[in-house]
């Protein structure tokens, strides 16, 4: 075993603690359990729907989108059969569109290898296009009561905190948390963690009066819980600038192109964009990204420079700086696969990144004054 592994080896409480720990988390979950729309029934696809939205969204956000999605796609043929597009829409504003993507994909390998049947087991959702171990463990549990841990972001704090670590690494939880789960409700358990996470283990202010886990949480006891778990260091991410044209046809229609598969919102539709170094020329790098396009802009081009957009990606802090370039000549760029002639006001009957709808917001806002 490793130093690090040896120093997190995880240390068992007896089977009596066990026991106590679920007993008194169950309870509290029974009492005070959150009302949401996933938790109305557990039907697999639902539940894996609403476990890979919840991955990097609020709930208060995923409750809406939640509800609308189902409407849209209320079972795995009817998100097989969607196209791409259609997808992205139901998706569009949630982020992390690699997510939507899997999804779909997911959806056509359960029609193709399962016959539309959500596999049963934590070893098969691992097969399924972007399903990790935390949702293959949500919706192992949720769906088909099978006894593995689900650890998102709150009860990894949890957990550390109840042990008193500053670092847990992804095995020691992985432990931990199996150790925990309970085998006769391990969906309700692993939600009931989830559920501890956001509403009484906070990360800034915890609830330790009123939280049920508090005879055993070391942390409260060493009056560490604040700072458990340490903070992971954010990693710098590279900055980047854009120069983004806004090109509006002779009624108002502004062009936006299919971005390539490879590279940042691969696939996604956006604004003409080119990268543009510190200090370089804006407007002409947009008019350059808008001839890249195949458009060409009139000659008496309206020429509005709007307030930088920024935006933080994973990988990647971007500014956008907008220019609504003017006129293009009338037939210049009839629509194409990779190109399209939407309202700059909503619905752009295109899935836009929320950084392109902020652009389209400004620029509405602009041609308004
Ligand atoms: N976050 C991720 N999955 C969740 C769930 N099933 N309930 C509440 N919050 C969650």
């Amino acid at each position: 075993m490793s130093d690090t592994g040896r120093r997190q080896a995880a240390r068992r409480p007896s089977s009596e603690a066990v026991a106590s720990i679920r007993r008194a988390l169950l309870d509290h979950y029974d009492r005070t359990r959150r009302d949401l729309p996933w938790r109305d029934d557990t039907d697999p696809y639902r539940v894996w729907v609403s476990e890979v939205m919840l991955q990097q969204t609020r709930v208060e956000t995923a409750t809406g989108y939640y509800r609308r999605w189902l409407e849209r796609f209320p079972d795995v043929d009817s998100l097989a059969d969607a196209t791409p597009d259609e997808v992205l829409l139901a998706w569009q504003g949630l982020g992390y569109y690699r997510r939507a993507r899997n999804l779909h994909a997911g959806a056509r390998v359960v029609r193709e290898r399962y016959g539309g049947a959500v596999p049963g087991s934590f070893d098969e959702l691992r097969t399924l296009p972007g399903v990790g171990e935390y949702t293959a463990g949500a919706v192992a549990s949720i769906a088909f009561g099978e006894a593995v841990p689900a650890v998102d972001g709150n009860v990894r704090r949890v957990l550390a905190r109840v042990h008193d670590r500053a670092a847990p690494t992804p095995s020691w939880l992985r432990d931990v948390a199996n150790v925990l789960v309970d085998p006769t409700r391990p969906g309700d358990w692993n939600q009931a963690l989830m559920d501890l996470g956001a509403t009484v283990c906070t990360p800034r202010e915890p609830g330790c009066d009123v939280c049920p886990l508090g005879p055993w949480c070391r942390a409260r006891r060493a009056g560490t819980q604040k700072e458990r778990p340490a903070p992971v260091d954010k990693k710098a991410v590279p900055r980047k600038a854009f120069a983004t044209a806004v090109v509006l046809d002779p009624s108002g229609r502004a062009l936006v192109v299919r971005r390539p598969e490879e590279g940042l919102l691969g696939g996604l539709w956006s604004f003409p964009d080119a990268s543009v170094p510190r200090g370089g020329d804006v407007v002409a790098a947009a008019r350059g990204a808008a001839a890249a396009s195949g458009v060409g802009v009139g000659d008496r081009p309206i020429r509005i420079r709007l307030e930088p957009v920024r935006h933080r990606f994973t990988h990647l802090e971007a500014t956008y700086h907008p220019v609504v370039l003017g006129v293009a000549l009338a037939g210049n760029g009839a629509d194409g696969e990779n190109r399209r002639w939407i309202p700059l006001e909503p619905p752009h009957d295109v899935a836009l990144p929320v950084a392109q709808q902020k652009i389209a917001r400004a620029a509405t806002a602009a041609l308004r004054d």
